[in-house]
């Protein structure tokens, strides 16, 4: 692969090198995991690129009763066990955590709003960060709304600088929770100030996407019905639910994988050149792709739940034996579905998407299989014989791109697939920022991009919404039903293969 050349129109949507004005950054829900896993090692590795303003500060919201430098030491053992770069630099972590204060508060708790607000203005007075904050929700999602009213009732939704705010999925369980959280948030800011994540959208390989489709010429052509036979997107697991089995069994795959991050996939696979790369361009695109999704039919899905089994060569629990789920469970760890892009450039071309934890491999990819070949010319090998050409995004691990033609074995008069392959470690040779970095950044910078908008977020959800009825009304399914460390249900092959296809054997 050549030396990337980064051009016009993307190099503009990329902020490359931009760094955001000073700001503050308060996590609601500083005690939780995600802030330790995966919000505070981002900030860090973010401080360690200069990425960040001077005078950038975090300000931990959370019920425990904690000091400033109990929370720093918890936050460096964070750092230092989850950050990609390694052990914390001692020299850089102590002017970042200069920057760090912890604020203790229960979330409906009025005066902790409003030392709050006293709080912030003392470090915009006394580190220059001018009004301008982040407010990051990694709590669990009954607290949003009581935390975005008690914002909203301290005057903290609006400062003399600016003022964004970022909500964790998941947002809502169906449509009308959905819209009705989007009512709470919106009659207290503005939708440019409200950044919904999907952190696949901050992955840099999905940021390809796009870059693959729209700064290449030769792809856009047969882009289409036409040339392409079906879509697959795969994001296989082979963890389970791990200790979240309490949240994960009020969830299921359809909400926790399908509605975000796989209608995210497909979207940015499916949609039309946004006129340029701005937030709201490309969003636009985005939410056309949904609203010309065919409505679902429960007939195209197929659910499965994992049996106990193994999971790297050693014996796991079924999920019904998890901590937090119910031996009676009725909560599905694998999704596939069939779905049509009812426009000109897709009609009639299948998507199939499929997610689940407990998989043998850990991989996300989207595959485009192309139509075969018209007619062979090549009288030993029938048609059908030939693999079809297929282009394989690959997401993750082993991030690249793929694909697979037929040629010629050497000395032999036969026709074998061979693949042409791009891996990001070698051609780049750098390690890829985590997702969270990318999103951080881009909200202090204030670019919605790899955000999702109101409308795309609720429309997704209105098109899984009849399917999560139609299965919460059927008869309880014969769960579990497939082996942990297998490939799914049965039932999934058996779908695919009604169509003459079959899953990628990945
Ligand atoms: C989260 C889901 O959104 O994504 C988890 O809640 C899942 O259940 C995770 O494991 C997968 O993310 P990644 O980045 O590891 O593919």
């Amino acid at each position: 692969m050549a030396t990337p050349v980064l051009d016009n129109p993307l190099r503009a949507g990329l902020r490359i090198g931009r760094t955001p004005e000073p700001c503050t950054m308060v996590i609601f829900g500083a005690s939780g995991d995600l802030t330790s896993r995966k919000l505070v090692p981002a900030l860090y590795n973010l401080a360690r690129e200069r990425r960040l303003p001077g005078g950038f500060s975090v300000v931990g919201f959370a019920r425990r009763d904690w000091s400033d430098d109990y929370f720093r030491d918890l936050l460096r053992e964070a750092v230092n066990a989850n950050s990609r770069s390694g052990p914390v630099d001692p020299e850089l972590w102590a002017s970042f955590a200069q920057g760090i204060q912890y604020h203790r508060g229960s979330f409906d708790e009025a005066d902790a709003y409003t030392s709050l607000a006293e709080r912030l203005a003392a470090i915009d007075a006394e580190r220059g960060t001018g009004g301008n904050r982040v407010f990051y929700l990694a709590t669990p999602p009954d607290a949003y709304p009581t935390i975005v009213a008690q914002l909203g009732a301290h005057g903290l939704a609006h400062s003399n600088g600016w003022t964004r705010i970022i909500i964790e999925k998941p947002f809502g369980h169906d449509l009308a929770s959905a819209q009705a959280l989007n009512a709470e948030v919106l009659s207290v800011f503005r939708e440019d100030q409200v950044y919904r994540i999907d952190h696949y959208l901050g992955k840099e390989t999905v940021q390809n996407i796009l870059i693959f489709r729209f700064a290449n010429g030769i792809f856009e052509p047969i882009w289409n019905r036409s040339h392409i036979d079906h879509v697959q997107i795969t994001v296989a697991e082979t963890i389970g639910v791990e200790d979240r089995g309490g949240y994960y069994d009020t969830s299921g795959a359809l909400r926790d994988m399908i509605q975000n991050h796989l209608m995210q996939l497909l979207c940015l696979v499916a949609m039309e050149p946004p006129s340029l790369y701005d937030a709201d361009a490309v969003r636009d695109e985005k939410v056309k792709v949904l609203r010309a999704v065919r409505p679902l039919s429960v007939n195209d899905t197929v659910r499965g739940q994992y049996g106990p089994g193994s999971a790297n060569g050693l014996p796991v629990r079924g999920y019904r034996e998890e901590k937090g789920v119910s031996p009676a469970s009725q909560t599905e760890t694998y999704v596939a579905l069939k779905l049509f892009i009812d426009n000109w450039r897709w009609a009639g071309v299948p998507f199939y998407l499929r997610s689940g934890k407990r998989l043998p491999r850990r991989v996300s990819e989207i595959a485009i299989q192309f139509k075969a070949a018209p007619t062979m010319i090549f009288a030993d090998t029938p048609l059908n014989d030939l693999d079809p050409n297929v282009l394989a995004i690959k997401i993750q691990p082993d991030e690249g791109i793929s694909l697979k033609f037929s040629s010629k074995t050497p000395g032999q008069p036969q026709i074998r697939p061979v693949t042409m392959d791009f891996r990001y470690g070698a051609s780049f040779g750098v390690t890829s920022p985590e997702a969270y970095e990318r999103l951080l950044l881009d909200c202090m910078l204030g670019d919605g991009t790899l955000f999702t908008r109101r409308d795309e977020v609720e429309t997704s959800w209105a098109l899984l919404t009849p399917i999560l009825q139609a299965w919460a009304e059927g008869p309880p399914q014969p769960f579990p039903n497939y082996e942990a460390g297998s490939w799914g249900p049965a039932a999934a092959d058996e779908f695919i293969a009604r169509d003459g296809r079959s899953w990628r054997r990945l």
